[in-house]
């Protein structure tokens, strides 16, 4: 045992391997819409369509998707290409027990918020001989767009079926789509209700960090002017110059990040002050509709979105974000990992669960519970800080390593012992 003891590392790694589907893992297996997967990942389409349940995918093969794409700068792409995913589920089946032979889909279009009428809505109409057509929702427009054939469906969550050719809203393409450096960032941010913000940013020369940024892919959090009036903000006239740059580059990040993506975000996201492994890093919490960013010190909403044009994002938040490594009163030295859920050592047919073991044999370690009334139900009562305390001295045993993978209701977790 001295052996055993001399050494315990242990390392859970709870994946959530979560039953939700991915687009761009369901189109690989097409190389006919690769093009279209493609534009699906390069505009995050793909990650908002991962995060929804219930939801077609209109798909278009590589010929359609190239003529498309080839007129199109990529914001313009991303708004035609949202007018093909619909909210709700339709496989072949249902397509063709269309009631009164006619319906409309709302899209991810309608989500964006700048879609006027029912500009985001798609019209599904059974046409003679069988066929069934597809055309925007505003009286008048073309159904010239047809079913082809169904690609992939997992009922009644996604389905994938290809169309003749894309669907084109009034305007959808002609709607002038500026790059991100033609965007006015300070207009933007001022209209939003972001004044304060903008004074620092202009003051600091921080705009400028931005405006270079913005080429490749930003997205700014832009906490809004009643933010910085909190009783809680710290007096900012009392950091250095230098300080001041950090606070305001922490609250941006250098990729595009819409808010589909936010939500698929787990692990902790670098920001343009990040100067070393975990420094200066954001956290990504989601629930349902809502994203909330922590940082160690405080946590804010993600409020609305101000800018969300291919590779530029601007959203507001609620509270001024402050970083710990500025605002940290005593930064805990390693905190634990974070489970993404509390796994309970369900027992599995084969494996003995640690709940299970003799009390003889020392159990592994209990994976840290972020909150106990998390736990799925079936977890061990004993599941309480005493015990996962005590158990975290205990040293591995060969039981131990019997339980090295766990896979419990949706969860994966493995150990790894080093003795
Ligand atoms: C459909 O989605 C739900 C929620 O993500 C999931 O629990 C379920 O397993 C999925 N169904 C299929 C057949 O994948
Ligand atoms: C989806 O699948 C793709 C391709 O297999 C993979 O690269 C990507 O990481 C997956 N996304 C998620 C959220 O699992
Ligand atoms: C769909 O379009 C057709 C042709 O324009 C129209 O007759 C029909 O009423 C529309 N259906 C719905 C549900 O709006
Ligand atoms: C950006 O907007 C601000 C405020 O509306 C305005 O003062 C400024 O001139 C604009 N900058 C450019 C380059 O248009
Ligand atoms: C935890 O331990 C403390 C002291 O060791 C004891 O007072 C307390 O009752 C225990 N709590 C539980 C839930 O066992």
């Amino acid at each position: 045992m001295g052996a055993m003891r001399r050494l315990l590392v242990f390392v859970a790694v709870c994946l959530a391997v979560s039953d939700a589907h991915n687009i761009t893992d369901i189109l690989d297996g097409f190389p006919e819409y690769s093009l279209f997967n493609s534009y699906l990942s390069q505009t995050r389409l793909a990650d908002e369509i991962n995060t929804r349940e219930t939801i077609t995918i209109l798909a278009l093969n590589n010929g359609e998707m190239s003529a498309l794409a080839a007129k199109h700068p990529l914001p313009v792409i991303k708004k035609a290409l949202s007018l093909h995913i619909l909210l709700d589920y339709f496989d072949a089946g249902k397509l063709h027990q269309i009631s009164d032979g006619s319906t409309t889909s709302t899209t991810l279009f309608q989500t964006t918020g700048n879609a006027p009428g029912n500009i985001g809505s798609v019209n599904i109409t059974d046409l003679k001989g069988g066929k069934v057509g597809f055309g925007s929702a505003i009286p008048g427009s073309p159904l010239d767009s047809t079913y082809t054939k169904e690609v992939k469906k997992i009922p009644y969550n996604i389905s994938v079926i290809e169309i003749s050719q894309p669907i084109i809203a009034p305007g959808v393409l002609t709607a002038p789509a500026p790059s991100a450096s033609d965007v006015n960032i300070t207009g933007a941010l001022e209209k939003a209700g972001c004044k304060t913000f903008v004074s620092l940013i202009v003051k600091t020369g921080v705009l400028k960090v931005y405006q270079t940024a913005a080429e490749k892919g930003l997205t700014l959090f832009a906490p809004s002017d009643e933010a910085f009036k909190a009783a809680d903000v710290p007096d900012l006239s009392k950091l250095t110059n230098a300080e001041l740059v950090s606070l305001l580059q922490y609250h941006a990040v250098a990729s595009y990040s819409p808010k589909g993506t936010l939500k698929t975000t787990t692990d902790p996201i670098s920001t343009l002050a990040t100067n070393g492994a975990g420094k200066f890093d954001l956290k990504v919490s989601t629930a349902g509709d809502d994203v909330t960013l922590k940082t160690g010190v405080d946590s804010s909403r993600v409020a609305s979105t101000v800018v969300d044009s291919t590779p530029l994002c601007i959203f507001t938040v609620d509270n001024v974000l402050l970083p710990a490594e500025l605002f940290g009163k005593s930064p805990s030295p390693a905190p634990a990992p974070e489970p993404v859920t509390s796994p309970a050592p369900a027992p599995e047919a084969s494996a003995p669960s640690p709940a299970d073991a003799p009390a003889s044999i020392d159990s592994p370690p209990a994976p840290p519970t972020e909150s106990p009334e998390k736990s799925p139900a079936g977890a061990p009562t004993s599941h309480s800080e005493n015990t996962t305390s005590e158990s975290e001295k205990s040293p591995a045993s060969p039981a131990a390593l019997l339980n090295a993978i766990l896979t419990v209701s949706g969860s994966v977790i493995i150990s790894i012992f080093l003795s």
